[in-house]
């Protein structure tokens, strides 16, 4: 099976006219997942972190989403659904629950490539990715990414982060990061 972007997008554009959107999309999502190294091949084998947007509208975003080795992304929501498939390495996600102003641990999930995760509007997550190599996953949002009040959580203790990174630079930081130690 051959993976085009500009295919998959309008295939999600499709999905969301159905009256059941957010499953008609994860069947999207569920066909690329069928054959993650097809990603792989088209997008380029994951070597720099960073996010590349493949569709911004309001109503949907789709990003390629490469994790620098041993980055983790504090926990935070995204106020709608989503869905997510991994084609290369994997996502450690943790998830969590609000308990008042805090959140509390409730689990995780390890994504290998091919592993589709779907999240609710009000899922509240982290992800972590392996130490040893670069981990590429498609991101699908039901909504505009670019521009929502998400919320964001210390990892440390659970405590709201009033003041987090852009999202953008969590990921430009964990690349500096990375390729200073390398030399
Ligand atoms: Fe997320």
């Amino acid at each position: 099976m051959m993976f085009g972007a500009d295919r998959f997008v309008a295939d999600c554009r499709a999905a969301l006219a159905e009256v059941d959107g957010v499953s008609a999309v994860r069947e999207v999502v569920d066909r690329v997942a069928a054959d993650p190294g097809a990603v792989g091949a088209a997008l380029g084998e994951p070597s720099y972190g960073g996010i590349d947007c493949l569709h911004h509208a309001p109503d949907l975003t789709v990003l390629n989403v490469v994790w620098t080795p041993g980055m983790t992304m504090a926990p935070h929501d995204h106020k709608m659904s989503a869905a997510l498939v991994v084609y290369g390495g994997r996502e450690e996600n943790a998830f969590f629950r609000r308990a008042d102003e805090r959140i509390q641990a409730i689990g995780g999930r390890t994504l290998q490539e091919g592993d589709v995760l779907l999240l609710g509007p009000e899922a509240i997550h982290s992800v972590t990715s392996p130490p040893d190599r670069y981990t590429g996953a498609i991101h699908v949002y039901l909504g505009d990414f670019f521009d929502r009040d998400r919320e964001v959580w210390r990892a440390d203790d659970g405590e709201p982060d009033a003041d987090p990174p852009p999202v953008e630079e969590v990921f430009a930081r964990a690349e500096e990061a990375r390729r200073a130690t390398r030399g």
